[in-house]
């Protein structure tokens, strides 16, 4: 049986794909800090999915549930870096400072030292798959997307230097790309609990749903392994493209 380690297991899309790579024969390790929010799971998905509390931005309990990984003696077969967050939507020149060091602790930092700690262990053993969320924000810019959008271009651009140091194995890296998306608790937290205005965000719109992304998960995980899927753009049909901003008598 091969195990997977998810992090961002406790909501959205995390959640998705930790069901739907035990429905495929996975065995789960399931990272996130809310720790009442794993239990459910684990109560719904039974002994194939293992919760694992851990701040992917806080050092020492990143340490100790890597930790808590090894003591499970359960190599990492596919490694999902789901865990990120966007916070605010304003522009640039009135962001919260805050706000910018916690998404880049979090989509940045987090996500480099959680592979910093389980690649080495996948280049030993020659093999394993990394599956990193990125987003359609680190490709298009779009006004109030400033650092989240810069997060997941770094996420892009991490993804595709590991392949370039793996050359020579049989370690694969994958990154996903997703658009607009409901059924989640990222604009939620986004817009720092905003109902209404989550609401008029997905208000007649069929955006991508988690159980969608969890299927690109299982399918980029049962490839054959001579191939790496380098990255996946998905977007639902009612989302496109803007025009360039033009501003008249500037
Ligand atoms: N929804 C979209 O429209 C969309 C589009 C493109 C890309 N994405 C990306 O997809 C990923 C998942 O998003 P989602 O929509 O599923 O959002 P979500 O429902 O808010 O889930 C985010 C998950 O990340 C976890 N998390 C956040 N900070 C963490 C930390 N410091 N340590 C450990 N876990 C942490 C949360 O768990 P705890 O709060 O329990 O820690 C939660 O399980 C993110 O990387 C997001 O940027 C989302």
């Amino acid at each position: 049986m091969k195990t997977a380690f998810v992090t961002g297991a406790s909501a959205g899309f995390g959640k998705a794909i930790c069901r739907a790579l035990v429905a495929n024969g996975y065995r789960v390790i399931g990272g996130a800090r809310r720790s009442e929010k794993l239990a459910e799971l684990e109560q719904e998905l039974g002994e194939h999915f293992i919760p694992l509390t851990v701040d992917v931005t806080d050092e020492q309990s990143l340490n100790a549930a890597c930790e808590s990984i090894r003591d499970l003696s359960l190599p990492i077969d596919v490694l999902v870096n789901n865990a990120g967050l966007a916070l605010g939507v304003d522009r640039a020149q009135d962001a919260d400072a805050r706000n910018w060091e916690r998404m880049i602790a979090t989509n940045v930092t987090g996500l480099s030292m959680v592979t910093h700690k389980l690649l080495p262990a996948m280049v030993e053993a020659n093999s394993g798959l990394i599956i990193n969320m990125g987003s359609c924000a680190g490709t298009y810019p779009y006004a109030g997307g400033n650092i989240y959008g810069a997060t997941k271009a770094f996420v892009r651009q991490f993804s595709l230097n590991l392949r370039a140091d793996l050359a020579g194995t049989r370690v694969r890296v994958s990154n996903i790309e997703p658009g607009l998306c409901s059924g989640t608790e990222f604009s939620l937290v986004r817009l720092a609990g905003d109902q209404d205005a989550v609401n008029a965000l997905y208000q007649d719109v069929e955006a991508i749903r988690p159980e969608d992304l969890a299927n690109i998960v299982v399918w980029i995980a049962e490839q054959p392994e001579h191939m790496n899927i380098n990255t996946i753009e998905v977007m639902p049909v009612a989302q496109t493209f803007a025009a360039l901003s033009v501003t008249r008598n500037l």
